[in-house]
């Protein structure tokens, strides 16, 4: 049995009031202590910002270039990347327990790139994103697109049962190819996703995005689209930022480049660091000859 602790040398620092501190989040002070705590996994509390790898795209398209084989081409980049995005098909089979890194896992879904996209519906139950340990869900939402109302309604569904269990939800603004991506419409559909509940935000770069971030009351992370020279894509992401984005979520635009842990490091720079995309561009251009060898030297290896 421990000894009564009676030395008298206890410290109660009677005259020094308790501080609270702010949680660091555009917009998520009033958030339960779960909800936030999840939400630290993806945003790195020193920047206040994240770069999350992106790999969820065979959940309507099967496997895409550069995703054909995650264990061995992606696996290598997951320690690079402050959070992922993917299914829980990928995460069960082929991501370690033992990742250090958030996760955001795919929440919506249904139709095939031979189908009619927007019309998704919730596909994991909530019990199995509290299984797996994960960091928020994501739903796209189709703002004027054919099941507009639906999708909207997959993600407050999301949204009522992330509460319920502290997990917060990242609404994607999914645009048709009939849908100008300007800032008008990515102003309505990103500010349509907060209102509605939602605690993060994807979307589109765009001209005036700092218009769009503004009107959105929770952070928006920048979505990373199709394949860019990686000057370009350094451009991009460097544009979101300083137009007030806190983060990117990229994948092709990652695992599709010649040196995808290169590429992951300079846009990490941009993000975390106030990199230009020309100072970025020459972090990839010195780190790219270091990157991950090619799958068949890793097959040769056994690994
Ligand atoms: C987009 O809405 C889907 O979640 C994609 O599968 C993925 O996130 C897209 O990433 P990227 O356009 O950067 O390749």
């Amino acid at each position: 049995m421990p000894e009564m602790d009676e030395t008298g040398t206890k410290q109660f620092y009677e005259d020094v009031p308790q501080r609270s501190e702010q949680f660091f989040l555009k917009g998520a002070t009033a958030y339960d202590w779960g909800m936030q705590h999840r939400l630290a996994q993806i945003f790195r509390p020193e920047s206040g910002r994240t770069v999350m790898l992106a790999i969820d795209h065979g959940y309507f398209q099967g496997p895409t270039s550069g995703l054909e084989r995650i264990d061995l081409r992606i696996r290598p980049l997951m320690p690079h990347a402050d959070a992922l995005m993917l299914t829980r098909g990928i995460l069960r089979t082929i991501v370690s327990p033992a990742i250090q890194q958030g996760f955001v896992l795919r929440a919506s879904g249904g139709p095939s790139i031979l189908k009619e996209l927007s019309n998704e519906h919730v596909a994991l139950d909530v019990d199995d994103a509290v299984r797996l340990g994960a960091s928020a869900m994501a739903v796209q939402v189709f703002v004027g697109g054919e099941f507009e109302t639906q999708s909207v309604h997959n993600m407050t569904q999301l949204v009522d049962e992330g509460y319920r269990r502290g997990i917060p939800v990242l609404g994607v603004t999914a645009v048709g190819k009939e849908l100008v991506r300007d800032s008008r419409y990515l102003g309505l559909a990103t500010r349509m996703c907060a209102e509605l509940g939602a605690q993060v935000v994807k979307t589109y770069y765009c001209e005036g995005f700092e218009r769009v971030t503004a009107g959105c009351p929770v952070p928006i992370v920048m979505a990373g689209g199709k394949k860019l020279p990686e000057l370009e894509a350094l451009e991009m992401a460097y544009g979101a930022i300083q137009g007030g984005a806190l983060g990117v979520d990229m994948g092709r635009n990652i695992f599709q480049s010649e040196a995808p842990i290169a590429m992951l490091t300079a846009v990490r720079k941009v993000v975390h660091e106030g990199y230009t995309p020309a100072q970025a561009l020459d972090v990839f251009q010195t780190l790219r000859h270091e990157a991950a060898p090619a799958a068949p030297a890793l097959v040769a290896a056994g690994a």
